[in-house]
């Protein structure tokens, strides 16, 4: 074929697939997306000990799927799979599990195969904050934060991938936040490490992309401060704007945005407006639109979780 054919065939094809994709996104804006079943599938949660986790533990139960809870912490990480039994899961299984160190990662998932099977859901949810300024961070608080909220989800792909790969079907879940979107003061080490984990399932993202492996999808979650205990004490400096979320309406958000297979979740929808922003506003602004929001204050109140 000519070059100059193959190359107006590529920009045909380009465009009408442009096209197709745009009525498809105007028409799951019209009328909401049609939601996958999960009854039966096999959904890891790490950090299910507590908060966020805990809450998908429960909603994962109620749609009747197998659960495989991790948390480094025994008994809150216990507690969540009793209550995911009477919450009507019928298997349910609770893995003790620093998240934080690859072999222990390896180990308990090698485990979790030949217990429960092959993971069909992976949702990298367990997190740790700091919360100082980054030169009052002591070195070891960085490293577990890049160890818990970043590498856990290298080593965790790295465990459960293939299989999803084999089987071309799974679901991958990063529980980033508007902090892996947009630095904030008080908050470097934690902000690093998860802008490390949204650009890790990014890319894993378009590298199946790129290989046509179409059976697994990708969602990755951004939202703001939520009401969990986790950042105790930071406040908004534009509550109708940028609200302090409530846990069981971001798990709500969360499981809907799996269920309809969404690739980008940031709560709330302001956050998508500030991306633009941050992009296209000269530094200047957007500086004044930070100090409008509070974005400069939100950690001064902090006192974080007092027990983990
Ligand atoms: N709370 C917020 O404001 C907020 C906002 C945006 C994103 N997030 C993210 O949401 C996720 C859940 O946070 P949350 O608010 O439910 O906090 P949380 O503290 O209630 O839950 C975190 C869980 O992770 C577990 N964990 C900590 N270190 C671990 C380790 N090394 N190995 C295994 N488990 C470990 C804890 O025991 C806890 O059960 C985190 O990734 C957090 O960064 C939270």
């Amino acid at each position: 074929m000519a070059p100059n054919v193959k190359s107006a065939k590529k920009v045909f094809v380009f465009l009408g697939k442009s096209v197709f994709s745009l009525l498809e996104t105007m028409i799951f804006t019209l009328i909401p997306k049609p939601r996958k079943s999960v009854a039966g599938e096999i959904v890891l949660i790490t950090g299910a000990g507590s908060g966020l986790g805990r809450l998908l533990a429960l909603k994962f139960a109620r749609l009747g799927a197998v659960l495989v809870l991790w948390d480094i912490n025994k008994e809150g990480n216990e507690e969540t799979c009793n209550m995911a039994r009477d919450a009507g899961a019928t298997r349910a299984y609770a893995y003790t599990c620093d998240c934080g160190r690859k072999e222990e990662v390896y180990r308990v998932a090698d485990q979790v195969k030949k217990e429960v099977g092959d993971i069909s859901i992976l949702i990298n949810n367990a997190g740790i904050v700091t919360g100082k300024r980054f030169l009052d961070c002591p070195d070891e608080l960085i490293e577990k934060a890049f160890d818990v909220n970043f590498k856990a989800h290298l080593w965790t792909y790295k465990a459960f991938l293939p299989a999803m790969i084999a089987n071309s079907h799974g679901h991958l879940v990063c529980i980033s936040s508007s902090a892996g979107l947009f630095g904030v003061n008080g908050l470097a080490d934690y902000c690093a490490s998860k802008f490390a984990g949204y650009g890790f399932a990014e890319s894993i993202f378009f590298e199946l992309f790129a290989q046509k492996i179409n059976g697994i999808k990708t969602t990755i979650v951004c939202p703001f401060f939520i009401n969990t205990g986790m950042f105790e004490g930071c406040t908004t400096g534009c509550p109708s704007l940028l609200p302090i979320l409530e846990p069981e309406y971001v798990v709500r958000k969360i499981v809907d945005a799996i269920l309809q297979e969404k690739v980008y979740l940031c709560i709330p929808k302001f956050i998508y407006i500030l991306m633009v922003l941050k992009s296209i506003l000269p530094t200047k602004l957007i500086l004044l639109i930070g100090d409008y929001v509070g974005a400069f204050h939100f950690m001064d109140g902090f006192v974080g979780k007092k027990k983990n």
